[in-house]
């Protein structure tokens, strides 16, 4: 196991009714601006009953974050947190909002162009406002998290950036809030969950029992729940809770450290969301089993463990075991209603030399937990995923 830092300071509030308890850990005194993306949050009575939480302290709200939330937006709201006094921020949304309040509560605290934060991936962060979450869509685990993503609109470019300063203080994990989602964005909060999972765990062994297990208990779980969620004809709390949990504890660090990373099906499906506005989670489905596939010698053994832990695969080759497992993980995606397939969004070849150039263009040409995903193994990915 490799050496690690882990230190997690967001307080997770659990359960049907937590909304409630949000005034419990917002400063008496704190002038607070909600953030909400479109009108999900309004509908559900989710803002509503977050306003009402907040007992009394002064607030507004800022609302129109789209989803893969544009610095563009991000700055309207700086100036909107500046005019008003703001100090404190209060995202109400899906993995979107909470990542423009991170970049929001940086940016107000920086000098200088904001869009440095991203250049650099947020190693210039030195302060930021305090946020909490109420989250309505389990899937990226931004609420218990200290990463963002960005999206520069006019230069198509989608970037990530991350710092010690932007968890949130507090996050409201109420399943019943998921109940209003599509079936599709449901499905893809189980994909990206499983997808942040496997990007931490199928890397090379690291003498890491702890994590492995964890993240094994996480794959099964979503492989369970998932398709029960999608398929049931109302919402089931139980199955919401889990999905819940399992998606956040997919990616607030946990299962990360002291184990090496991947990253690389991220990276390529961050430009394919930039280029052609593919939701995330469906992204990383068109990449995911054409990298392991691709990779498949790097990443030999932990395919293997993979084969026979997750998906009970005993018999066979090794080659045999891990062509089945490759093959279930994309049954799986599809089963769940998400395309596995670039044909299936009309893409071709244009769209490979296109991801690459971006790829390139933003230095992401080393990916992998051995840095050695370069352009030319990214092309021969996305080429067999056509
Ligand atoms: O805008 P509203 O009206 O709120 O509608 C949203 C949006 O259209 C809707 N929605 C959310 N909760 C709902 C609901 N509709 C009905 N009922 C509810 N309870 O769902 C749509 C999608 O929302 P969005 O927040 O965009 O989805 P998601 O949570 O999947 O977030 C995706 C963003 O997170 C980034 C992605 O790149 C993408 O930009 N990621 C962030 C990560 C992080 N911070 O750690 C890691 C991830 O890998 C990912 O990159
Ligand atoms: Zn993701």
């Amino acid at each position: 196991m490799l050496n690690f830092d882990f230190h997690n300071p967001t307080r997770i509030l659990f359960g049907q009714g937590r909304i409630a308890d949000i005034g419990q850990h917002v400063p008496a005194q704190a002038r607070v601006l909600i953030l909400v993306g479109g009108a999900s949050a309004e509908r559900s009575g989710t803002l509503g009953r977050a306003r009402q939480a907040l007992d009394g302290r002064v607030h507004d709200t800022f609302s129109g974050i789209e989803p893969n939330p544009s610095f563009e937006t991000c700055l309207q709201a700086v100036q909107r947190v500046r005019e008003g006094g703001f100090d404190f921020l209060l995202a109400v949304g899906g993995g979107s909002v909470i990542d423009a309040a991170k970049f929001i509560a940086a940016a107000v605290c920086f000098d200088g162009d904001p869009w440095e934060i991203l250049q650099k991936r947020g190693r210039n962060i030195h302060a930021a406002l305090p946020f909490g979450t109420v989250l309505t869509l389990p899937a990226t685990g931004s609420e218990m998290n200290n990463g963002s993503v960005i999206t520069h609109r006019e230069r198509g470019s989608k970037l990530a950036f991350s710092s010690p300063h932007t968890y949130p203080r507090f996050s409201v994990l109420d399943p019943a809030k998921t109940y209003t989602l599509p079936i599709k964005q449901l499905a893809n909060g189980v994909v990206d969950a499983y997808v942040h999972t496997m990007e931490q765990y199928l890397t090379y062994p690291a003498n890491a029992p702890v994590q492995d297990r964890f993240a094994e208990g996480l794959l099964r779980t979503l492989i369970e729940v998932g398709p029960r969620i999608v398929a049931a004809p109302e919402p089931v709390y139980d199955d919401r809770a889990s999905l819940m949990w399992a998606a956040t504890m997919a990616l607030n660090g946990l299962i990360g450290v002291g184990v090496p990373q991947d990253w690389a099906t991220h990276m390529i499906g961050h430009e394919l969301t930039a280029l052609h506005h593919i939701d995330h989670a469906r992204t990383l489905a068109l990449v995911l089993p054409a990298m392991l596939n691709e990779r498949r010698d790097a990443k030999r053994a932990k395919l293997l463990q993979y084969a026979e832990r997750v998906w009970d695969l005993r018999e066979g080759s090794e080659d045999a075991r891990i062509d089945a497992a490759i093959e279930r993980t994309r049954a799986f995606f599809e089963s769940l209603g998400i395309p596995t397939r670039l044909s299936a969004y009309r893409l071709g070849g244009e769209t490979v030399d296109a991801v690459i150039a971006q790829l390139q263009a933003h230095g992401m040409t080393q990916l992998g937990e051995h840095r050695d995903v370069t352009p030319e193994v990214s092309r021969r990915v996305l080429e067999a995923a056509l």
